[in-house]
């Protein structure tokens, strides 16, 4: 088996890293692979409670490393999609509990074992960035259209450039066509000519992320809003699959397609 790595950064904070760790990690799990999502924001974990597993928690990642338990015992297994495991990040210890030679040992410990292991990092790009991204071979990079998110995902991007990193995609999240229509936002072209960097996904801003956060069930699991269909696509085309990008500028308020939605007659939310 041979397993894919991918390391889920962004530079800025709070732009939507542990909810794409989240929602592609359940979306793979549900496609039939093998996950672990590897919650690496030591000191502020998070990803446990947008996966709604945060009850089940007995060991974390720094127990592993320190040898205090083995690494299967720390996997919290999920009891509604088979093969989703998370290794959960530690609260009381801060990132300095994790090197860069641990994180790596640690991922390769789970080569061969899994499909896939999603790594969701701390914003960013001092050390806690850099361990976290340490043992894989490929990153997302996640970025909101706006200025500030864009040139910290230009530092993260040239970053991972110098570490080699066999691929590095790009998802645009809390994308408002409303605001790219009147200027008021920077179009996803834009991003994408400023970035230079493959767009994978684009991701509406859409309220029903808010709420499945808050509930501990992340949308892929059996939501069919705009932003569960954008992550769905961007899941189905980390697996190759040809998905085309949708139009940026025509998502409505609720992030759903317009254009599709007057051609069809119905609601077409695709992402
Ligand atoms: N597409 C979206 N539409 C609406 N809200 C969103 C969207 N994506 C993320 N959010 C919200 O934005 C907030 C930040 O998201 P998230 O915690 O995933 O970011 P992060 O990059 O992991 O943050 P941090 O850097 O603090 O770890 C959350 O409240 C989340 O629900
Ligand atoms: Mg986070």
């Amino acid at each position: 088996m041979d397993t894919r790595i991918i390391v889920v950064t962004s530079g800025k904070g709070g732009v939507g890293k542990t909810t794409v760790t989240a929602n592609l990690s359940f979306r793979l799990a549900m496609e039939g692979y093998s996950v672990v999502a590897i919650d690496a924001d030591i000191g502020l974990r998070n990803l446990d409670v947008v996966m709604g597993l945060e009850n089940r928690i007995v060991f974390n990642i720094v127990d592993v490393i320190e040898e205090a338990c083995k690494l299967p015992q720390a996997l919290v297994r999920d009891k509604r999609v088979e093969n989703l495991h998370l290794l959960p990040a530690a609260q009381t210890r801060t990132k300095e509990a994790v090197t860069s030679d641990q994180m790596l040992k640690l991922c390769n410990s789970l080569r061969g074992k899994y499909d896939f292991v999603l790594i969701d990092s701390p914003a960013g790009i001092e050390s806690g960035f850099r361990n976290a991204a340490a043992g894989a071979d490929e990153a997302l990079v996640v970025v909101t259209p706006d200025v500030s998110s864009v040139r910290d995902a230009d530092r993260i991007i040239g970053i991972l450039e110098s570490n080699q990193k066999k691929s590095i995609d790009l998802v645009v999240n809390r994308v408002r066509s409303k605001m790219i229509r009147s200027g008021k936002m920077l179009g996803v072209s834009d991003v994408s000519d400023i970035l230079a960097v493959n767009i994978i996904g684009i991701i509406p801003e859409d309220d029903n992320v808010v709420t499945s956060t808050n509930k501990g069930e992340p949308l892929t699991l059996g939501s069919t809003s705009a932003a569960a269909r954008a992550f769905e696509n961007v899941s189905g085309r980390i697996l190759g699959r040809e998905i085309p990008l949708p139009d940026p500028t025509s998502f409505d308020e609720n992030g759903l397609l317009t254009g599709l939605k007057k051609m069809f007659g119905r609601k077409a939310g695709r992402g």
